[in-house]
């Protein structure tokens, strides 16, 4: 069973974690929304934190089948799924495979888009990297320059060492593992454009991995299918919103909870 900590009783709310880190980086909406009466249950994904890295092939699938064999443990039928970047690409996945246990969802800065082959073969030289390695080190080297915006490292240099921190926290064979994984995943959209329930799409304005262009597509996605999809912008905030402007995240999700019921 995956690892997970969890706050808080009342509506269920998941929320998945961004590659390569885990589910600290939910600290602070795990405690504003378990506050406003919600139980919110953060799991490290497979591979990372306190949850193993899988037997199975690398693939989004095995990640949606952990969060799913989760909510049976808990007992939960149908919750809120949230994910941020590689957390969305897990919801995304989940909607594929288990969709009747998904009643809303929100994709903060992430993606509906699979990889292009340069990116594909640029991840297996990241996997193939921080396993010769032994390290995380070379992928927060290489990450950290554009999974935070301008603005955090130029005026937050504590957000800029804390992530650091979770990153070289992290296992190399669960990050070569996602990786794989990551490469591996399909195009999603259609998957969004089949789900009716409401939706929340939330982007920082400085985010460079998935820019607006991308989650204009989701909401567009998923608009197309009936979904009632908002896009909320995070100024100053780069691709960990949740981290950069963890308040404005906090906020962005219970004031869309609170509307939609
Ligand atoms: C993440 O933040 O989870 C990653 O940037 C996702 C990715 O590598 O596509």
């Amino acid at each position: 069973m995956l690892h997970f900590v969890e706050s808080g009783t009342g509506r269920p709310v998941v929320l998945l974690h961004a590659f390569p880190m885990d589910a600290t980086l939910w600290t602070a909406q795990r405690r504003s929304l378990a506050a406003s009466g919600m139980r919110v249950i953060t799991p490290d994904l497979p591979g990372f934190g306190g949850s193993p890295v899988p037997d199975a092939a690398p693939s989004l699938d095995v990640m949606a089948d952990a969060v799913a064999e989760l909510l049976d443990e808990l007992d939960l039928d149908r919750v809120t799924l949230g994910g941020l970047s590689m957390g969305g690409y897990v919801t995304m996945a989940m909607l594929r495979r288990h969709p009747d246990r998904i009643s809303a969802i929100a994709l903060i800065d992430t993606k509906a888009g699979a990889d292009p082959a340069p990116a594909a073969a640029n991840r297996e030289a990241v996997a193939r990297t921080v396993l010769e390695a032994g390290s995380a080190e070379p992928v927060a080297d290489g990450m950290l320059p554009n999974l935070l915006g301008a603005t955090t490292h130029a005026q937050r240099p504590a957000v800029v060492a804390t992530v650091r921190r979770w990153i070289v926290a992290q296992p190399p064979a669960g990050i070569a593992w996602a990786q794989r994984a990551m490469a591996a995943r399909p195009d999603s959209h259609a998957d969004l454009a089949a789900f009716t329930g409401a939706a929340l799409v939330v982007l920082g304005e400085e985010d460079t991995i998935s820019p607006s262009t991308d989650a204009e597509a989701m909401v567009a996605a998923l608009r197309s299918g009936g979904a009632s999809a908002e896009l909320v912008t995070v100024p100053g905030a780069g691709h960990l919103t949740a981290v950069e402007d963890p308040d404005a995240v906090s906020q962005a999700l219970l004031t869309w909870l609170a509307r939609v019921g």
